[in-house]
């Protein structure tokens, strides 16, 4: 709901249980009143303390400086005097930066349009706030968009860029969002990690030093998340606030939190201006990537459950968004590199016989002597040589067995031996007269380029036909240097790395579009390209190569605080473990990939009788919680990460009939009694039946919420409860 009082120009943006609060102080600056609990009143402007300081411009030009580094600006600008982080600079004809962005008018409309080239969210039940400010000197506006969703606590955010004037203007700054907030001893939440070690959260204490959440790799990266959120001191699970804002994009990010002296706290993000400039021609215009934002009263949790409604609901198109996903088998660390056609089809065979539904064929197919990761990137035709009769044979025989066929490819990239670099060298990224830097043996094709895109999608429309693949998965394993195109002209070299994003967006828009049935799960060297933006065109994200069940803890609880757990690639990995080398039970293992979209990635026809034996009941057990996985709440219980001993979380249907818990008892403690662990998001007067698989008990809700359920400890390592939790009749 949107509320606009005319008269005093101040408007009110309603969800479910928040409201944001802006409006226009002195006739001209928009200024931020209020985020947080839903509040009936629209004039907060008393918040301002106008009268408290040197007073508006109009009123005391002489202190106009002052006015302006003191306001809590909507969409702050450099170059006037806010000596804060801005969101936006222009730098005009003469090579000079500063604008300053009045108030036009405003529009309310009751929808939320989609972002030009860009994955943006969309409802049926949003209303859109655009605001239009103006700099009458530069003769450029700006649209502030506003979307208003009335089912989730969701504000979202983008702004456009209008060159109205009749000279070039060079955007070297353009932020998606800000948020001006007084500070409440507020700590920052952000993430971290590495190859491997994919989104950590991290909290630390807001002092006045910036914390920033950046990326410069072209991707998000393994090592962030365009996040950030300010959290009340000591916020826990369920208490606390939280002001938290995610960017739906998936290149270079900026998000930055810093507090002034006098406990004013700035909080923006967007795309990374270090190496942005976007040439604007006269009638030129640039959109930002969307930025999420939402407010929880009710610690980290109201903000997950939020964030997971809101990217199921309204980001994740796909039609595989709450359809039973294939359960799905993938060749990588059963063979990496080194397969023939009958080594594959004794995989298919196996995982038929267990009822895997998907074969999934990872890197190595295609090209020319793709037996290491270097060579024949770009070249997307089958090798013959390896497979003999191409994918067309190797498809036949996986469909008599039943089951689907999903293929690797890595689009983005070329290798220096490829018929691609040798007939379009030109198409390789590099600055004038430098050999690129290689990563991986690879290098980066020119996505700013149309004729790189339509011979990617030419390329691969062709082997998705032919091979009738039900699956693709996307790969991208380097960061982007050398950022020069031979495509662009110098003055637009600043673009490409965005113009690299929206080729992708792109490419993969046009796949769907061509294939509708196609699920697509994107990956970026395990999970360097989790983001936002992804989850637009592919409801799956392969979330990180270590499948180690103990590492995937910690890079599960991290993931799944932003992001839908349906959207996480998880797989049953071998044993021991190809990265830590660690040797974890199969059930352990089965139980742990429950956590996300289920599938397996070791050498089916190696493992034991038993083993292969339990793949059915496994398949079977996630059947069984698959709508909770798409559908449910999500609570994290315990986190290894924090404790060191033992994992526990639940998801529970909405309507609170059914749920299920995994714990995890990571290692075995000397003289220990059993764990008291409480559950969360039951119906308190609901009676459960709860089963671990062997023994069924009967609780109400309120005694596992209140007096806890215990866990029995276990003198092993490693092991796994899975329990299940149905709502059954009281005995009369
Ligand atoms: C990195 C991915 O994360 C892996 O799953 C695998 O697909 C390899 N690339 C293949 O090169």
């Amino acid at each position: 709901m949107i509320f606009f009082d005319e008269k005093k120009q101040i408007w009110k943006l309603d969800t479910p249980n928040t409201s944001y609060i802006l409006g226009v102080v002195d006739g001209k600056y928009l200024a931020h009143l209020y985020y947080g609990a839903k509040v009936a009143d629209t004039d907060l402007s008393y918040l301002l303390r106008l009268s408290e300081g040197s007073g508006v411009p109009s009123k005391n030009p002489a202190e106009s400086v002052g006015f302006m580094d003191g306001l809590p600006f909507e969409y702050p600008v450099s170059g006037r005097g806010d000596f804060r982080e801005s969101c936006i600079s222009v730098r005009n004809a003469a090579g000079q930066e500063g604008l300053e962005l009045c108030y036009v008018d405003c529009e309310i409309v009751q929808e939320k349009e989609p972002l030009q080239g860009l994955p943006a969210s969309f409802g049926e039940n949003v209303n859109t706030l655009k605001i239009r400010l103006s700099d009458e000197v530069l003769h450029l506006s700006v649209i502030l968009s506003y979307s208003v969703f009335e089912d989730v606590d969701v504000i979202t955010r983008s702004v456009l860029v209008c060159n109205d004037g009749e000279q070039e203007l060079f955007l070297t700054r353009a932020l998606s969002a800000c948020l001006e907030i007084e500070n409440e001893n507020f700590e920052v939440l952000s993430f971290t990690g590495s190859w491997s070690r994919e989104h950590i959260p991290e909290r630390q204490k807001l002092l006045h030093s910036a914390v920033t959440a950046e990326s410069f790799r072209g991707v998000g990266g393994h090592d962030g998340q365009p996040f950030l959120a300010l959290v009340s001191e000591n916020a826990t699970e369920d208490a606390g606030k939280v002001y938290a804002m995610h960017l739906i994009y998936s290149g270079n990010f900026y998000g930055k939190a810093k507090c002034n002296p006098h406990e004013q706290v700035r909080m923006v993000l967007g795309i990374q201006p270090e190496g942005f400039c976007c040439k604007l021609e006269p009638g030129e215009t640039f959109c930002t990537p969307e930025a999420v934002m939402t407010f929880s009263g009710q610690g980290i949790s109201g903000m997950t459950h939020t964030l997971h409604d809101f990217y199921r609901q309204h980001l994740i198109r796909s039609k595989w968004k709450f359809a039973e996903r294939p359960v799905l088998i993938n060749s990588w660390e059963a063979v990496y590199f080194d397969f023939t056609t009958e080594k594959l089809l004794e995989i298919v065979k196996e995982a038929a016989m267990a009822g895997i539904d998907l074969f999934v064929l990872d890197d190595g197919w295609f090209g020319k002597n793709r037996n290491q990761p270097s060579g024949a990137l770009g070249d997307w035709f089958c090798n013959e040589e390896k497979l003999p009769g191409g994918l067309k044979r190797l498809s036949e025989e996986i469909k008599k067995q039943g089951m689907l066929f999903g293929l690797w490819f890595e689009p983005e990239m070329i290798s220096e031996d490829s018929c691609l670099y040798r007939e379009h060298p030109e198409w390789v990224l590099h600055t004038k007269d430098r050999r690129p830097g290689l990563c991986r043996d690879q290098w980066m094709l020119d996505f700013s380029n149309p004729a790189v895109i339509d011979y990617l999608y030419e390329k691969m429309e062709k082997v998705i036909d032919e091979a009738g693949l039900s699956y693709i998965k996307w790969d991208m394993n380097r960061g982007i240097c050398d950022v020069g195109s031979e495509y662009l002209p110098a003055d637009r070299q600043g673009e490409l790395l965005h113009r690299h994003v929206l080729g992708v967006y792109e490419l993969q828009e046009r796949l769907i579009e061509r294939f509708p049935e196609l699920l697509i799960e994107n990956c970026s060297s395990g999970g360097a390209r989790f983001d936002p933006g992804m989850l637009y065109y592919s409801p799956q994200i392969w979330c990180s190569d270590d499948m180690d069940p103990v590492e995937r803890l910690s890079i599960h609880e991290g993931t799944a605080m932003i992001y839908p757990i349906s959207c996480i690639g998880s797989h049953v990995c071998k044993s021991p473990n190809d990265i830590t080398g660690r040797e974890v039970p199969f059930a352990t293992r089965g139980i742990q990939a429950m956590m996300g979209t289920f599938g397996y990635e070791l050498d089916i026809t190696k493992i034991s009788e038993e083993e292969k034996r339990a793949i059915p009941e496994q398949i079977k057990a996630y059947r069984g919680i698959q709508k909770l996985v798409q559908e449910g709440d999500y609570w994290r219980l315990a986190s290894y990460r924090e404790n060191g001993l033992y994992n526990v979380y639940m998801v529970v249907s909405k309507d609170k009939k059914s749920a299920y818990v995994i714990y995890m008892q990571v290692l075995a403690r000397p003289n220990t009694k059993s764990r008291r662990v409480f559950f969360k998001g039951l119906d308190k007067n609901q009676l459960y039946q709860v089963s671990d698989g062997e023994k069924t008990e009967c609780f109400r809700g309120d005694v596992l919420m209140q007096a806890g359920y215990l866990f029995p400890h276990r003198q092993r390592d490693f092991v796994s409860v899975f329990l299940r939790l149905e709502a059954v009749e009281d005995e009369i």
